[in-house]
């Protein structure tokens, strides 16, 4: 077997059984994606951040939010007061779904049945770290989480609803924000966001 280094192993942050997950043959993602991308943060955290999707960046590093939202998520935090390493940071669905375009690939939003497959392994997340409260970044998020595809961000945007031993609080996708083209509703929608996690911050008391 593949032998880590102790002091390398140490200083990885704890992730999600990657080599299983990389395996996963639930859908057909995983012919296009280099590599499937598991959460990231410490086994019991009481907050779950979910995304949609690893992007092209999270694709080739095997980490989540590493590339553009992963930055505007961490100003997000900044903003909010919350200690991003505090957070247990996963996505809805595991593997990078694209189209190419030109040299670059482009982001494809996963199909409900791909959303349906891969809460297999958000389900496992969820019940291994019990958090007290989940939140779901995105309408992808927000159907694997509730486990249902008619719900939409608008329905559940700024009200925390139960779900399970979890609360769960909905906010914009960090890429929503990055695509708002004029700048007062970019600011309305990253205090969106930042208000979002300061509530599932004050739901944790
Ligand atoms: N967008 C997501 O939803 N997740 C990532 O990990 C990166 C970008």
């Amino acid at each position: 077997g593949r032998t880590i280094p102790i002091e390398a192993e140490k200083a990885q942050p704890e992730r999600q059984q990657p080599s299983k997950l990389d395996e996963c043959r639930r859908c057909d993602l995983w012919e296009h994606a280099t590599q499937a991308v598991g959460g990231e943060g410490p086994k019991h955290a009481k907050i779950m951040i979910v995304g949609e999707q690893p992007g092209d960046q999270e694709d080739l590093a095997g980490q989540p939010f590493v590339g553009p939202a992963g930055k505007l998520l961490d100003r997000v935090f900044e903003q909010a007061g919350v200690e991003r390493k505090g957070v247990y940071i996963t996505n809805a669905v595991k593997h990078f779904k694209w189209e190419p375009r030109g040299k670059r690939r482009l982001h494809k939003t996963p199909a409900q049945k791909e959303i349906e497959a891969c809460h297999y392994w958000l389900e496992k997340e969820i019940a291994t770290r019990k958090p007290k409260v989940i939140v779901a970044m995105g309408g992808t998020a927000l159907k694997s989480v509730l486990q249902t595809g008619s719900v939409t961000l608008k329905d559940k945007l700024g009200r925390p609803v139960r779900h399970g031993d979890s609360w769960v609080v909905t906010i914009y996708h960090p890429s929503y924000v990055l695509r708002v083209p004029d700048e007062a509703s970019k600011h309305e929608a990253f205090s969106v966001m930042v208000e979002g996690l300061k509530l599932a911050q004050e739901l944790l008391d």
